[in-house]
């Protein structure tokens, strides 16, 4: 089981510093992994959870402003890095043809992408739920191997879950990943949107989840230990 820590944009230095301190204190068989932002990557400091990031530039190092590079990510002790996080497809207007170049900048340098895939609201009422996360899965696996498909970790975040305290029914999470297993039947695949210590116990039903990508719980270590101790007992 793999628990991903999306911190969004959100942690001072300071704060960072010491939501460290307690994290340091979760002791879990699963592993972890914390994606802070750019700045915060370079004062992580735990053994416990193992380092990632939000982001990465789809061009080799060079000009390009603001970008940071997958080598540069690499330096730093990044082991993974999300890709194609709804946030970053909404504000960032990212296409999936962008996210096919993060993708391969990061398998160049070692670093194991994390997809995130999912459907909005108005596309669910209209059952374009499967149809749009087989689209994003096809061009941002594009002219991969199949060895390196298999080293991505997919996250299917619905997208009118995302922040909102609604997740979907276990029937609708089931299938949506029958769907992505049905393309990639040996990744690993998270579960993202609303997770928390309450919902978890209807969560931890679904045999088919194999992690879950966090955001507001990843900024409450406190309820964090809780949604682990449910999922482990
Ligand atoms: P929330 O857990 O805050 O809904 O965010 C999920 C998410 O976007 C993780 O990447």
């Amino acid at each position: 089981m793999i628990i991903a820590l999306n911190n969004k944009c959100n942690l001072t230095k300071q704060e960072f510093l010491k939501y460290q301190e307690e994290l340091e204190k979760l002791s879990t068989k699963y592993k972890l992994i914390l994606c802070p932002t750019f700045l915060n990557i370079a004062h992580y400091n735990l053994e416990n959870v193992e380092l990632g990031a939000q982001n990465v530039s789809p061009k080799a190092p060079g000009a390009v402003t603001g970008e940071v590079a997958a080598i540069q990510l690499k330096e730093e002790q990044v082991k993974y890095c999300i890709v194609g996080h709804s946030e970053r497809r909404n504000y960032q207007h990212e296409t999936d043809e962008e996210i096919n170049q993060k993708i391969m900048r990061l398998l160049e340098q070692d670093i194991i992408p994390i997809l995130c895939v999912g459907e909005t609201k108005e596309e669910r009422e209209k059952q374009l739920e499967k149809s749009i996360i087989e689209k994003e899965l096809e061009i941002a696996l594009e002219n991969l191997t199949d060895e390196q498909k298999q080293k991505i970790i997919i996250a299917y975040e619905p997208i009118w879950s995302i922040g909102t305290g609604i997740i979907p029914t276990n029937d609708q999470i089931k299938e949506m990943f029958k769907t992505i297993k049905q393309i990639l039947p040996n990744n690993k695949v998270l579960y993202g949107g609303s997770a928390n210590e309450e919902n978890v116990v209807l969560l931890k039903e679904i045999e088919e989840i194999d992690g879950y990508l966090l955001g507001g719980l990843s900024l409450k270590p406190e309820k964090l230990k809780i949604f682990i101790e449910k999922l482990e007992n």
